[in-house]
């Protein structure tokens, strides 16, 4: 899949152990740092429309703030019902301060970036 590295933002705009949200083209991502190591998921559950941003951290693993589900921040996979999607992960690179990720260009091309 052809992705196209993006600067999202710089690690001090990131909570510490926690998820931030951010629009990229028409992608939802999410970025969530754990113990000084950043992921990078769609941020919409794939059970229903929530921001996983908005949910509640437990070491490597996001809980969605509506029904529950659990996923990997590594993987993606699905953990815990109601979700059985898994949610898709991107590659986080960092220089420096700013933090970079591998977003596939079909995002950046649906809004005509
Ligand atoms: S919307 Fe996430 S578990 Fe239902």
């Amino acid at each position: 899949m052809e992705t196209r590295l993006v600067k999202i933002c710089s690690v001090n705009d990131l909570p510490r152990n926690g998820g931030k949200g951010f629009q990229v083209g028409s992608l939802e991502l999410g970025l969530f740092q754990v113990d000084g190591k950043i992921y990078a998921t769609c941020d919409i559950c794939s059970h229903e429309h929530e921001y996983l941003s908005d949910g509640w951290m437990e070491g490597d693993c996001v809980e969605c703030p509506r029904h529950g589900a659990r996923f990997s921040l590594k993987t993606g996979e699905a953990l815990s019902l109601p979700a059985t999607q898994p949610i898709e992960t991107f590659q986080v690179e960092r220089q420096g301060d700013d933090v970079l990720v591998a977003i596939p260009v079909k995002y950046l091309q649906a809004e005509g970036a």
